[in-house]
């Protein structure tokens, strides 16, 4: 078999065969076909797409790429969420340990900045020490211990994903649905919980744009899930706007802080509880709306709040900067983005947020960028927010002066200012179990 036939048939929108499919991904893992083959089949899929039964073997494929981890070592319900990435999407540092304080056992791997959206592993390693490289043993014996470890994707697991994730960031073939359900089920189905929320984005900071293509993802993930077995549910979430008012690493681990606390902005709060509540449903603690309530209760009782630290403090992170998030270190410096005209907000090009906040150092434009872990924006005012002329808008914070005005011009020109209010949007649009 010859990659170049595979790209071409691929490339003249034809369907890949199952051993083709393996072929491709049985040479990303072992490195035998190079970066640029890799890649020519890529925007090829990007372009023709795939079939339902092609997205399965890729998937399949890509989940048994790597060595199988013997989880079953872990006691109790595992549970996972996965979002298909947004912006200002702090809710797995959220969501995460609230329902590991409620006894569910939560082994999560997670992933770095994707396009223009962040990852929770860069989030992570903005707190001073934070290991997201943990042996597994380690790795098996924090989530038997507390319940709860949150780490990147180890050499061994799924590195067909590992190579492809990289690859599609720096090529402009993130927003593929097949490449998006493989990736994101691949890995899900490697990691073999029992109970998956799905936490799709729908809007102009996803990689989906409209509700109808979020729902056809949501549709092909859950039934990729059900057919392998698992309890899964899908969540359409609204991503037409950031989540929250912080993008930007140490901002957003601080924001996250704040909800644990329950004095969390209303958007992020409520879309966290909704996953928090159908994890807690999928794993049979009661209805989702029982389940919510109880989630709620680890906010104001302090017990999600003190799962994150001890999290935190397991995995080598600065415990003190969890207790105290004015310790973060800061960014060097600042700057004010005004509004040039009076008015409501009536839409923001929440990709645009995304791209100003990576281009003030939040995120990697090359595979080996490093990321200025205080960057990123602050939102002072939101969708259907009412704004004088001169008012702030969002303060950036960087290392790099320079990179202040085309982040501000971006950031402006991605906002919409107009007479009249904008009518309030739904959080979350739909379901799909
Ligand atoms: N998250 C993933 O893990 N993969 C994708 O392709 C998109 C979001």
């Amino acid at each position: 078999m010859r990659m170049y036939d595979i790209i071409k048939k691929k490339r003249d929108g034809g369907e890949l065969t199952r051993e083709e499919i393996g072929f491709f991904i049985g040479g990303v893992t072992d490195g035998s076909i190079p970066d640029y083959q890799i890649t020519a089949l890529l925007m090829a899929i990007y372009f023709r797409g795939m079939t339902v039964r092609e997205t399965c073997d890729l998937t399949f494929a890509v989940r048994d790429s790597g060595e199988k981890v013997d989880f079953s070592a872990i006691k109790g319900i595992r549970a996972d969420k996965h979002s298909t990435g947004g912006v200002g999407d702090k809710t797995s540092l959220v969501v995460a340990p609230v329902v590991a304080s409620l006894g569910l056992k939560v082994a999560k791997m997670s992933g770095r900045g994707l396009g223009h959206t962040g990852g929770t592993v860069d989030k992570l390693e903005s707190i001073d020490g934070f290991r997201t490289t943990l042996s597994d043993e380690e790795f098996i014996g924090q989530v038997n211990g507390i319940g709860l470890a949150i780490v990147g994707q180890s050499k061994q697991f799924a590195p067909a994903d590992k190579k492809l994730y990289a690859l599609r960031d720096v090529t402009a073939t993130v927003d593929s649905m097949p490449l998006i359900a493989a990736s994101i089920m691949g890995k899900k189905l490697a990691a073999d919980d029992d109970c998956i929320v799905l936490d799709v984005k729908t809007g102009s900071g996803s990689f989906m744009k409209s509700v109808e293509e979020s729902r056809a993802l949501a549709r092909l993930m859950v039934d990729i899930g059900k057919s392998a077995g698992k309890k899964i549910v899908a969540l359409i979430t609204n991503m037409d706007r950031p989540l929250g008012y912080a993008i930007g690493n140490s901002l957003e681990v601080i924001e996250a802080v704040e909800t644990l606390h329950g004095r969390g902005p209303e958007d992020l709060t409520e879309v966290c509880m909704t996953l928090a509540g159908r994890m807690l449903s999928l794993a049979g603690y009661g209805t989702p709306e029982a389940c919510m309530q109880m989630a709620r209760r680890t906010l104001s009782d302090g017990s999600a709040f003190r799962k994150l630290l001890e999290a935190v403090g397991t995995q080598g992170g600065d415990p003190r900067l969890i207790e105290d998030p004015g310790r973060f270190p800061r960014a060097k410096f600042s700057f004010s983005v005004q509004s040039v005209s009076e008015g409501y907000i009536r839409r923001v090009d929440t990709e645009e947020y995304g791209l100003a906040s990576l281009a003030l150092g939040a995120g990697r434009n090359t595979a080996e960028d490093k990321i200025d872990f205080s960057a990123g924006i602050f939102l002072r005012k939101k969708t259907g927010d009412h704004v004088r002329k001169g008012e702030e808008i969002a303060t950036l914070y960087s290392s790099d002066r320079e990179k202040f005005a085309p982040a501000a011009a971006k950031l402006l020109a991605a906002t919409e200012i107009g007479s009249e209010r904008p009518e309030e949007e739904a959080l979350v649009y739909d379901i799909v179990e």
